[in-house]
């Protein structure tokens, strides 16, 4: 029973170098999300018995994607792979089990497959598994090596390889399992002798086959999954196959996109059935759409944005932190920031809400069944009664409350009832 067990050990340490960047590696965010976060993810599903993730480069930044409660161990040194492994089993001292290792940057991996990998692990009481894959263009990976009858005798680092080794097609994607005791055992044998001066995690496999300890590995299909992000190229690479994967994912859910491959979507994006989205949409994080909208083209939808059911947004819009009520028509060109628009308003082309003073950012209330025309610039803070109406070209100045049902136009826009 105990061997069933699962502890996950998070590899979130490293500085990403090659990124050429301040933000540590692992937060770039992937289709508006950090790259750690897709790990998370997968950790949850597993419901393992513990979860340690290792953290280094800055930590304190990195500590604010993880969950509350999330055990931590701080690399304070990046001394290598095997290094990291070993400071997170400094915390697992009771447990035994399965030691499932995952890279925080290798957000494309599945849950299915890590299951899959899991199973075989357990199914055939091995000392190690390891997800491998077939490439045809390896470099960047670690190479599995065999001996002569096939069983993997260990892995070898490309900085490492030999031109003969560089040949090799079959690659370590990172994503391993272990019996936790074999591994603390052989972690003691690890040695930085090679061209990184590092201690590699994967020289474990090789002590394992002198050791005579079982090893297998388990073939990934889907090469994408491993996916290891090194550099920005790696970044556009992965968020281009997140990007279709979400689309794919909301299309099953009933919503058009007429041309996905230019429709930019964020990860989390809540929108309802019947919703047609046009080409070059780009709708950023913590955005929730209604059913029977109309989105696009050339829409840009910000963080905070709430479009009620049957709302229209047509093209050259950007809108921020705002909730748009049912029906509510924005068909052309317009800035919309800061704002409670109603239900079935009419926002004329090129309406913009100025909702920045330099200093702060103010609300913009348009009442229900309002009617803004064209070119209106509602100076924030500013409230439109119901069914109230501005005149094309009106600059509504801050400040103002425009009665309910009253008309007003001009610049500065005054009711027309005292013209
Ligand atoms: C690693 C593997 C390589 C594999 C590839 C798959 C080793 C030695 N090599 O190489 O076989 O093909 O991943 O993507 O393991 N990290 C730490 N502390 C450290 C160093 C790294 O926590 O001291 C973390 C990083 O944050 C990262 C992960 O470990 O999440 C992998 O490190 P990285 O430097 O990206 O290794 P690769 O060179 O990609
Ligand atoms: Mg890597």
């Amino acid at each position: 029973m105990k061997k069933n067990k699962i502890a996950v050990i998070i590899l979130a340490a490293g500085k990403g170098k090659r990124m050429k960047s301040q933000t540590p590696k692992v937060l770039h965010p992937l289709c508006g999300r950090p790259m750690i976060g897709y790990a998370l993810d997968l950790v949850k599903g597993l419901r393992p018995a513990k979860v340690v993730a290792v953290l280094g480069h800055k930590y304190n930044e990195v500590k604010q994607e993880l969950p509350d409660g999330m055990e931590i161990v701080i690399q304070k040194q990046l001394k290598g792979t095997a290094d990291a492994v070993k400071l997170a089993l400094a915390r697992l001292k009771k447990f035994h089990g399965t030691a499932l290792i995952l890279y925080a940057d290798t957000p494309l991996l599945t849950e299915a497959t890590v299951n899959r990998l899991l199973k075989h692990h357990r199914d055939n009481a091995l000392a190690a598994t390891l997800l491998t894959a077939g490439v045809t263009k390896p470099s960047g990976y670690g190479r599995i090596l065999r001996d002569g009858y096939s069983c993997i005798s260990g892995i070898v680092e490309e900085k490492d390889a030999s031109d003969y080794q560089k040949e090799i097609k079959e690659i370590n994607t990172g994503i391993v399992c272990f019996d936790k005791d074999l591994l603390s055992e052989a972690l003691k044998f690890v040695r930085p002798d090679n061209r990184k001066k590092e201690y590699y995690l994967t020289d474990v496999i090789n002590i394992f086959y002198r050791k005579n300890q079982l090893m297998e590995n388990v073939n990934l299909d889907e090469v994408d999954e491993a996916l290891g992000i090194n550099s920005r190229l790696d970044l556009a690479k992965a968020n281009a196959i997140m990007q279709a994967r979400i689309n794919a994912r909301i299309m099953e859910q009933g919503i058009t996109l007429v041309h996905p491959a230019s429709t930019f979507i964020s990860y989390g994006t809540k929108i309802g059935t019947d919703s047609v989205i046009y080409p070059f949409t780009v709708i950023e994080r913590d955005v929730k759409i209604g059913k029977h909208c109309s989105i696009g083209p050339f829409a840009h939808l910000r963080e905070g944005t709430r479009l009620g059911d049957g709302v229209i947004v047509g093209n050259f819009l950007e809108i921020v932190r705002s909730n748009i009520g049912p029906k509510a028509l924005l068909k052309h060109f317009s800035y919309i920031g800061d704002s409670k628009i109603g239900r079935q308003v009419n926002i004329g082309a090129g309406t913009v809400t100025a909702n920045f003073d330099g200093k702060n950012k103010n609300l913009t209330v348009v009442g229900d069944n309002a009617f803004i025309g064209s070119d209106t610039v509602l100076v924030a803070p500013v409230k439109i009664g119901k069914a109230a109406k501005t005149g094309a070209g009106s600059v509504v100045v801050k400040n103002t409350l425009v009665p309910a049902g009253s008309v007003v136009a001009g610049v500065p826009a005054k009711s027309l009832k005292h013209k």
